[in-house]
């Protein structure tokens, strides 16, 4: 060979690239095990202070997380991170309503008066959906308490009698730090659907009732706060101080300091100011590489990673920038591990088999957007094309994105009157799933299955003992369904294009 065509230089040595993977180009390599799938313990951490009961968040996107997928995601276990785009005010009125959601203690009690007639307080409970109110004096001491059964005999006889003469007023109250199951003993004991909580001086503070109570018991693995409270994380711009210390103050459990690019250095001193400010733990992403997580792991309560690998996004394209999504968390998990803060994998998850190789690669927990755009939870309505219902899912950096909240995740200013967006991502449809509780059991499930194959019964156990192999492209064929027609949809697969 020319001796010239094998000199070196500058820029024939960027050449000797290194390899960086994604999910399709690996497979958990299966181990001998005696871990049933259903039995793998699929809890983690999210950020160094706040623990899940499943490893899922779902993403803080427009089309993805409002409240209801937040109280969603938490009753199940996981987290649901809030977007962005909200005004303050709104922000934290939704961090609010995920806090209020199965609280024992319901504080916007309806109450009655003792001189309201029966026939008023009867069109009262059925106008705000009660079948009981407390019945209560001038300064909110507890006189009484009416339900349906008391009033019902004085409809037929004489509906225009008062309150007090139908309610019944031997009232059974608890304090304010009565638990769920002190209250229903006393519900049991008294044969009574709901008990009034006062003060030290008998005024009225909040109500617990026999049905909050069974609701709670449905949701066994409900990720909450010290105060009993659902878990909730918000996404906050590396310079909203004033997002982060309002929503930090309703209650947030995880702040998400949001950014494509959260290596750039003005994104990191912004988000240590925040960090600063809250009580709440802060995630910082998102980054792609260790160097990124060496300039954060110091205070940062947990790293996320993504540059690109999302289902609606073109930032590759459009920059020229990534990072191939398994290689970007095993180096970032390289370093976090060192320094015991977990790590969140965001974006590229079509299947649970990516999104326990996401864990397989150091994640700790995993972000997804698509995954769960099609659900009822998901904010936005159903729309059918061609009889085929779809939801809008659409990337935070698409145009319509942008013009609705703005373009500081991408580190862009909002453009003049007569400039475009630059956009790094697109606006979509995902077809209509359901409930988000049969999306996660699925996804959930998938991932134990994985726990199974590679004999790991913890999160953390499998992190440890999981490997990979190297998959070809005919290998890649070889593992989904081929040379068959599918005839059914199963419910965790659709063959990607
Ligand atoms: P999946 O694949 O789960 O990805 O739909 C969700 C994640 O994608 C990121 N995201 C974007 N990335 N342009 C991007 O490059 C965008 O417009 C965009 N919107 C969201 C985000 O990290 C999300 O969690």
């Amino acid at each position: 060979m020319d001796k010239r065509s094998q000199r070196k230089g500058q820029f024939t040595d960027k050449l000797d690239v290194p390899e960086a993977l994604t999910f399709d180009d690996v497979l958990l390599r299966p181990k001998e095990s005696r871990v049933e799938p259903d039995e793998a313990d699929v809890s983690t951490r999210v950020s160094t202070n706040v623990d899940l009961n499943v490893p899922i968040l779902s993403a803080a996107m427009d089309t993805v997380t409002e409240s209801d997928m937040a109280i969603a995601m938490a009753r199940q276990g996981g987290l649901g991170v809030l977007h962005r785009s909200l005004d303050v005010e709104d922000a934290v009125a939704e961090v609010e309503r995920v806090k209020r959601a199965d609280e024992l203690v319901i504080r916007d009690v309806v109450t009655a008066a003792p001189d309201q007639t029966v026939r008023d307080v009867d069109a009262m409970m059925e106008r705000e959906g009660v079948s009981g109110a407390p019945v209560t004096g001038d300064d909110g001491d507890v006189l009484g308490i009416i339900s349906g059964t008391d009033i019902r005999p004085y409809l037929e006889v004489g509906e225009s009698d008062e309150v007090r003469e139908a309610m019944t007023d031997e009232v059974v109250t608890a304090g304010e730090d009565v638990t769920a199951r002190e209250a229903l003993e006393l519900m049991y004991e008294h044969k009574i659907e709901r008990v009034p909580i006062v003060d030290e001086d008998g005024h009225l503070t909040g109500l617990v009732t026999m049905q909050g109570i069974l609701q709670r018991r449905e949701y066994q693995d409900a990720v909450r706060d010290e105060n009993d409270h659902l878990r909730v994380g918000v996404a906050v711009g590396p310079f909203e101080e004033e997002r982060a210390v309002a929503t930090d103050e309703a209650g947030a459990d995880v702040l998400f300091i949001d950014c494509a690019h959260a290596h750039n250095m003005n994104v990191i001193e912004g988000a240590r100011a925040i960090k600063a400010q809250v009580e709440a733990d802060v995630v910082v992403g998102n980054v792609g590489t260790r160097e990124a997580a060496e300039d954060i792991v110091d205070f940062a309560d947990g790293i996320k990673v993504g540059i690109g690998p999302g289902s609606i996004c073109t930032t590759r394209v459009v920059s020229g920038a990534g990072m191939p999504q398994i290689t970007a968390i095993a180096e970032v998990a390289d370093v976090a591990a060192d320094h015991d803060v977990p790590v969140i994998a965001d974006g590229g998850i079509r299947y649970s088999g990516d999104a326990i190789k996401a864990i397989a690669a150091g994640a700790d927990a995993v972000m997804l957007g698509s995954y769960f755009a099609g659900t009822d939870e998901a904010p936005g309505r159903v729309i059918t094309v061609d009889g085929k219902k779809y939801k809008q899912y659409r990337g935070m950096g698409s145009v319509g994105a942008m013009q609705s909240g703005d373009g500081d995740r991408y580190l862009k200013d909002e453009p003049e009157d007569d400039e475009e967006y630059v956009p790094e991502g697109v606006e979509a449809a995902e077809p209509y799933k359901g409930s988000l509780e049969s999306e996660l059991f699925q996804l959930v499930g998938g991932m134990q299955s994985g726990m199974g194959y590679v004999g790991a019964p913890t999160i953390p156990e499998f992190k440890q003992r999981s490997e990979f192999v190297r998959v070809s492209s005919a290998g890649q064929t070889e593992g989904h369904p081929h040379d068959v027609m599918i005839t059914d949809e199963a419910p965790n697969y659709s063959p990607t294009e």
